[in-house]
């Protein structure tokens, strides 16, 4: 197969770096000159662990190229993939997708035989049609079909997403797209993972239904976590004695700062959006969404509580800010909404994180940034764990509170106990929930 990805942002570079790996000829388009000059020296511009290697093993086999150039990558293609972004519109929460109907475009002018245009991106029910419309409309003699295969891909783990999927949907319209879309996932099928074919409608809707579940899980338990804080509940053991019935499952039900990131955030808005357009409110993502806000600033308000009630002259050492670990990615990031309350408050703020400081260093203004937790929390009046990296779950907690001025610990993440860290001389740790 000759496979086309548009896009080599997140979604499309280790989508056509893994289907690559499954044998296909794969060209990755993108117009940022600078992004494909990198990728041809075999520079991966995000951080994705195992990415690199597998980038590498399939470009050194021939079967990976990179190009800016999107007429002769469409020309001798079998099927074409939009992957580009669907960001937000400022202002509505609308999917913007201009970059998804100016991919159309231009995939339409070159289309020569038979080619099956296939949507990775995130889009609204109804956009492959449009999609379609657009091809017709730029190029009424193409033979095409369109195609919804939308991703399900967690950053930090999409390699291993990709490779051995709970699922692939397939939204098609004719047999011949069909099997042409059969054949790319072949590996897949032949290794005993499901592939789900429906309608082009229903692909699209799927993707959002299954966004939207996770993040209510997500701010299901976070609101039932602030309730166990009342009460004196633990909401680790809630969650644990929840997730063991198997109609509810144990995933996505840690208690924290709220979930952030590419995704959950900018899916709730677009399906609250299209509920709206459609006069049938998704009332039940609409709170999921003002949950997840009100989480944040909960956040803020036990950080404060930590703080004797004020942040002016604190020195506060935030471990993490990425929206996951395994990331560098920072888009609505709980950390966002929480150090720059900090900082308005008064604090000084010292940041660490493995990954975030390339972003982070335009996103967050006015913190300083350290090496490692030790050298952050020096003479530091709290300590705020953001995000649960594998380096902060095993930290020498009585070299953190001896280099503390008040040493106290708010873990947004639940990594620790609440003894261990009294006992290696912590005066007060909040966790979350419990
Ligand atoms: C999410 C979905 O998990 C993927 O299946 C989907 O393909 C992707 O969005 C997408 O639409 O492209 P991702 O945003 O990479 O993936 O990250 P998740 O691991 O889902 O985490 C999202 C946020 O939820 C993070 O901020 C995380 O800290 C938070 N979270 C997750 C919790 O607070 N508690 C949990 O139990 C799980």
């Amino acid at each position: 197969m000759r496979i086309t990805m548009i896009g080599t942002g997140y979604v499309g570079l280790v989508s056509g770096v893994c289907l690559s790996d499954f044998g296909h000829d794969v060209i990755c388009v993108d117009k940022a000159e600078e992004k494909i000059a990198k990728l041809e020296r075999g520079e991966v511009p995000i951080y994705e662990p195992g990415l690199d290697a597998i980038l590498e093993r399939n470009v050194k086999a021939g079967r990976l190229q990179f190009t800016t150039d999107t007429a002769a990558a469409v020309r001798d293609a079998d099927a074409v993939f939009i992957a580009v972004g669907t960001p937000s519109r400022r202002g509505d929460g609308h999917a913007d997708l201009s970059y998804v109907m100016g991919a159309a475009e231009d995939i339409a002018r070159s289309l020569s035989g038979y080619t099956v245009v296939v949507t990775k991106s995130t889009v609204p029910v109804g956009t492959n049609s449009k999609v379609a419309e657009v091809i017709r409309a730029t190029n009424p003699q193409a033979d095409f079909d369109v195609a919804s295969n939308p991703e399900f891909l967690r950053e930090g783990a999409a390699i291993d997403d990709f490779m051995k999927p709970d699922r692939v949907v397939i939204g098609v319209e004719s047999e011949r797209a069909k099997e042409i879309m059969g054949d790319i996932y072949r590996p897949l099928y032949l290794r005993d993972f499901p592939i789900v074919y429906t309608g082009l409608e229903t692909a699209e809707m799927i993707k959002y239904a299954a966004n939207a579940f996770l993040a209510t899980k997500i701010s299901f338990i976070n609101e039932i976590a602030a309730l166990c804080e009342r009460v004196g509940a633990n909401v680790k053991d809630v969650a644990k004695g929840m997730g063991l019935d198997g109609r509810i499952g144990n995933k996505f039900l840690h208690a924290g700062p709220g979930y952030g990131g590419s995704c959950f955030p900018k899916d709730t808005s677009a399906l609250a959006r299209i509920g709206q357009e459609h006069g049938c409110p998704m009332r039940i993502t609409e709170t999921v969404i003002s949950v997840n806000d009100a989480v944040k600033r909960r956040m803020v308000d036990k950080v404060l509580d930590l703080c004797d009630g004020t942040f002016n002259g604190k020195t506060i050492a935030v471990l993490g800010v990425t929206f996951k670990p395994e990331t560098d990615d920072m888009r609505d990031s709980p950390a966002l909404t929480i150090v720059p309350a900090l900082i308005g408050g008064g604090a000084k703020v010292r940041v660490v994180d493995p990954q975030g400081r390339r972003e982070g260093e335009a996103l967050l203004p006015g913190v300083s940034w350290a090496d490692d937790p030790y050298e952050a929390s020096e003479g530091a009046h709290a300590l705020l764990i953001l995000t649960e990296w594998n380096e902060f779950r095993a930290l020498d907690l009585q070299r953190l509170s001896q280099a503390m001025s008040t040493p106290r610990m708010a873990d947004l993440r639940n990594i620790y106990n609440r003894k261990d860290v009294l006992d290696a001389g912590f005066l007060a740790y909040e966790g979350v929930g419990r």
